[in-house]
């Protein structure tokens, strides 16, 4: 049995309702949080509850407690439910009003949400990488926000899975953003290429952890967008989330990536951010 937060109320997962009108039901109106949990400790949690704050406010969702209350509603949890290694999921949503598009004029009560999953690191695919493929971006246009409106992210997974690939690499265009639930990026000549933190993708906690590695192990690193051209030549390839961490990429579509096997750099950033684990 396992506790979750709905609202300011610690209790059963099975004891937990929500309207059929909450806003985040109907419109996917609200926001969320993934934050990883190595052996009962939180990392980067309060990157995340920063990032979360700040994405409300994006929203003009009122997030009823102050951040560090929100902290020790989190680290409650984990405690809580005892747990070793997984995630904790929240979610904040406008609340529950009778369905309109526009904000509801009441000023509802934000829903709140929040509990934990067990999950071991993902070592098979951080020692062999993984495949993924090319899928256009068809999501909005406020990539920074990390939106319950998941569909173009969906969608994109799923065209992926059902071709044994672990994740979707999207372009706008010619132009590589972001992974459908990762960030991207690729070594050429001893250089790192990414996407640069704008509205198009979601700065991710562990891409600037990961940056920070590559600083610590001198590898310089150009905040520059790739096309699909450039990313299929370059000679690693890796992809980064709070379950992910450093995930070598090893294969985009048809293209094998340099030798078919987690390249020398992304072995280092590994190294590093595996030293940062709490
Ligand atoms: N996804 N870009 C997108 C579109 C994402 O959904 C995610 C995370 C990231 C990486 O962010 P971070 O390093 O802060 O986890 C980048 C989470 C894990 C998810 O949807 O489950």
């Amino acid at each position: 049995m396992s506790k979750i937060w709905l609202n300011e109320q610690l209790m059963e997962q099975q004891q937990a309702t929500v309207q059929i009108e909450d806003r985040g039901f109907q419109f996917g109106d609200g926001i969320y949080e993934v934050i990883k949990v190595y052996n009962g400790n939180l990392f980067t949690a309060e990157q995340h509850i920063d990032r979360f704050y700040r994405c409300a406010d994006e929203l003009k969702i009122v997030i009823p407690y102050t951040k560090d209350k929100m902290h020790q509603m989190i680290y409650e949890l984990v405690e809580e439910n005892e747990l070793g290694t997984g995630h904790v999921y929240m979610q904040i949503t406008r609340g529950v009003a009778p369905r309109t598009h526009y904000f509801p004029g009441n000023n509802p009560q934000a829903t709140f949400v929040a509990y934990t999953t067990e999950g071991a690191r993902p070592v098979n695919n951080l020692k062999n990488g993984v495949k993924t493929i090319f899928q256009d971006d068809i999501r909005w246009l406020r990539c920074d926000i990390k939106s319950l409106n998941l569909l173009g992210a969906v969608l994109a997974k799923q065209t992926a899975h059902e071709q044994g690939c672990y994740e979707a690499v999207l372009h706008r265009d010619e132009i590589v953003t972001e992974g459908s639930s990762s960030n991207v990026f690729g070594i050429k000549e001893g250089v790192l290429y990414t996407h640069p933190i704008n509205n198009y993708i979601l700065n991710g906690i562990t891409r600037m952890v990961m940056l920070e590695c590559c600083r610590e192990i001198g590898l310089p690193v150009v905040e520059e967008a790739m096309t699909k051209t450039q990313f299929k030549s370059m000679d690693e390839l890796f992809l980064t989330s709070t379950t992910s961490e450093v995930t070598p990429i090893v294969q985009i579509d048809e293209v094998v990536v340099g030798e078919g096997h987690p390249g020398e750099w992304t072995r280092k950033i590994q190294q590093a951010f595996e030293a940062k684990l709490p």
